[in-house]
């Protein structure tokens, strides 16, 4: 495989100012200069800049959880993509299961959100993954399907590049049920070549990311499989000893 595995931390609603010290501090005490993988981290909106400052020496993307569907105006406790990119921040989350179920963003939304943030020059990092419900159900691969097709309609062929999509199955989000390796390669082939086919998108460059429960001892499992190129990744991002094994894992798998 020649693709850079990408590991990008999801810290959702966690860590103190003091806890991102702690974190960095321990982190600097490794050696990231000679991993070759691409690591990223996700704070809160109010940490970003401090983990930009932090992250940016050792080679670690910043990038935001959420952003408005908006460049400015009257929505009140949003956050502009252009605020992001006036922070020179790299990339945003947008579509992750938790906007989608506990705020109720719809396929719409995010593909409002995301044609925004490719716009002002933000890379996204696009969200998709079926419920357990959807799954014993059979509809999997039609959940996938509409999250793509309504979420990433309209993005102009130049911005592929700058787009990371993440598998997420909702039911190994935070669960510690980790998809298996069958399902997780099932799901990310199905994806390339969806999105291939379809989009136009280009089969080898694509990064496709898994999500859910990864830590370093199933991350080897996972990230050897084919089409799976990296991992977002919330409990064990917030372990700097986990997220720099992680990263080694990473680094051990990109060419
Ligand atoms: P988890 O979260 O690693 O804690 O399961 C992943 C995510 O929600 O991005």
């Amino acid at each position: 495989m020649s693709r850079k595995i990408h590991i990008y931390g999801n810290w959702k609603m966690n860590q103190l100012t003091d806890d991102i010290y702690r974190f960095f501090d321990e982190m600097e005490d490794d050696s990231l200069a000679e991993l070759k993988c691409q690591g990223g981290i996700a704070p809160q909106f109010p940490h970003l800049s401090l983990v930009k400052e932090k992250a940016m020496p050792l080679g670690i993307k910043t990038g935001a959880q959420n952003c408005s569907h908006q460049t400015s105006g009257a929505f009140t406790g949003d956050t502009s993509p252009a605020v992001l990119k006036d922070l020179d921040l790299d990339f945003v989350i947008l579509g992750h299961s938790e906007r989608r179920t506990v705020f109720g963003e719809s396929n719409q939304t995010i593909n409002e959100k995301t044609l925004l943030a490719l716009e002002l020059g933000l890379d996204v990092v696009f969200c998709i993954g079926e419920t357990l419900e959807e799954r014993e159900a059979n509809k999997t691969f039609d959940v996938l399907k509409a999250q793509l097709d309504e979420g990433l309609k309209g993005v102009a062929k130049e911005k592929h590049a700058d787009i990371i999509i993440a598998y997420e199955p909702v039911w190994a989000i935070g669960t510690g049920k980790v998809a298996t390796p069958d399902q997780a390669q099932e799901a990310h082939a199905y994806i390339r070549k969806h999105l291939a086919e379809n989009h136009g998108f280009n089969k080898e460059s694509l990064i496709i990311q898994y999500g859910g429960s990864v830590k370093p001892a199933n991350a080897h499992g996972l990230l050897s499989l084919p089409d799976i190129d990296g991992a977002l990744v919330g409990g064990a991002s917030l372990k700097p000893g986990d997220f720099y094994e992680l990263m080694k894992i990473g680094s051990e798998l990109t060419p």
